[in-house]
Formats: structure tokens, sequence, C-alpha cells
């Protein structure tokens, strides 16, 4: 595939899809409004191929992967809505409190749809929701990998970002439409929720086992 990827933000996420994706791909764009910051990120942790840049240059990627939080997500949108027209944009945010004690949004809606009804010209697909930044530094745990739901009501653009994971440590599910985020941002809530109770947060994630699960 020929697609040009770049990824936004140097926070946890950001860094955890960096380390992720650069090893599946020949040339990673990392924008930030540090470019210097991740410049040094990449040096410190070796990451091959990937080139650190303002968050302008890092937009005309043609798959665009945010790392952003909640709370600045749709200003950002707003403010790079012609940037974004046309392109696929990967969703990974969940609108939770402050003190993540619940969810911020009704029960009928999702931040991935709030994103797609803010840019209706881009094409937003959901991923990576789940999988907390730990498991993206360790994302086999005692052998088994964890998945990564991916959604969008735009079937081609989901197919294209389905395409562009393989071969990275998890297994990459079709999750379906948008709305189905509905269910998965509050999976995170849940997962957290136990990873707290039995001591294991923030490492955790899901695998819903059955059909093809002899496939990693
Ligand atoms: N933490 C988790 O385990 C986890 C798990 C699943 C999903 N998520 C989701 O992932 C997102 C990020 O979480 P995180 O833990 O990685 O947060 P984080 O470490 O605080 O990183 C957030 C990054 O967003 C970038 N940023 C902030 N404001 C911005 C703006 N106005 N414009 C452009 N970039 C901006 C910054 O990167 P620069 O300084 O480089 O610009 C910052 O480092 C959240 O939406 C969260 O819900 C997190």
């Amino acid at each position: 595939m020929n697609m040009k990827v770049s990824v936004i933000g140097t926070g946890r996420m950001g860094t955890g899809l960096v380390r992720n994706l650069h090893p599946v791909m020949s040339r990673l764009v990392w924008g930030s409004r540090n470019p210097a910051g991740a410049q040094q990120l990449i040096e410190k942790y070796g990451f091959k191929g990937v080139e650190a840049a303002e968050i302008q240059t890092a937009l005309q990627a043609d798959i665009i992967f945010h790392a952003l939080w909640f709370r600045d997500l749709i200003p950002w949108a707003e403010s790079c809505r012609e940037l974004l027209k046309g392109k696929i944009l990967v969703d990974l945010v969940n609108p939770f409190t402050e003190d993540f004690s619940d969810f911020t949004m009704d029960w009928g809606t999702s931040a991935a749809e709030e994103l797609q009804h803010k840019l209706p010209e881009t094409s937003v697909v959901g991923a990576f929701k789940n999988t907390f930044f730990q498991v993206l530094e360790k994302p086999v745990h005692q052998g088994t990998v964890s998945d990564v739901y991916v959604t969008s009501d735009d079937e081609k653009a989901k197919l294209a970002v389905i395409q562009l994971l393989q071969g990275i440590p998890f297994r990459i599910m079709d999750a379906g439409r948008l709305s189905n985020n509905r269910t998965i941002e509050r999976m995170t809530l849940f997962e957290r929720e136990l990873a707290i109770r039995y001591g294991h947060y923030p490492y955790v994630s899901y695998r819903i086992f059955g059909q093809g699960d002899e496939q990693a």
C-alpha cells in the first residue's frame, strides 16, 4: 500500500503508536507542537524511518493517527478541518471525566461519532481505544495477542486501516460501524476499573476468543 501515514502527538499513546507502526512501514511522519521533542524521542527509542514534523506537515498524510485527549480533539479538529478534508483520521479517544470515573456523553453517541459529525468530509476510523499505553510497550501478554477493534462508516477507509495495521503485534478486527464505539469506548472504562481492582492497571487490553482464535 502506498499511503502516506502520520501520527500526531508525542504523549504516551502517540509514542506507543509510533513504536508499533514504524516497523511495518517504510516511512512514518510524527507530528507534534514540538517537533524537536519528537526528534529526541525518535533518537531515544531508535525509531527507524520516522521523521519528526510540524503538525501542518503531518496533516499532508493520507492516513493520520491522532493521539489527543477529547478536550483538545474537537477544537483541534475544527482548526484543521480544511487540511483533514478527504483524509482518513484514525481516532483513539475515550471521552471520560477528569477522574476517569464516568463517560462524558449520552448513551446514544460516542467520541468517534462526534468527531465524524464535526468533520463530515473526513473519514473517521476508530482503533486502539481499549489498548492502554503500557500494552503498546509490551503488546503480547504471556503469549496472548490483544485485539484492536477497527470501526468506520466508510468501508474503504476502514479496510485501508485494517490493511495498514497488518504485521503489528495485535489482532486487528473489523469491528463494524462507527456507532459501535458507544460500546467500545465504554469498554475501556470497564477494563480500567477491573485492572485497578486486580492490581495490573495500566497493563490491560481485550482479547475476545472464539472463531479464528488459533490465528494471532
Ligand atoms: N493513556 C492510555 O492508556 C489510553 C488508552 C486508550 C486511549 N487513550 C486515549 O489516547 C489519548 C491520549 O492519551 P495519552 O495518555 O497518550 O495522553 P498524553 O500522554 O497526555 O498525550 C497527549 C498528547 O496530545 C498532544 N496534544 C495536546 N494538545 C494538543 C493540541 N491542542 N494540538 C495538538 N496536539 C495536542 C500532545 O502532543 P505534543 O506535545 O507532541 O503536541 C500530548 O503529548 C486520549 O484521548 C485517551 O483517551 C489513552
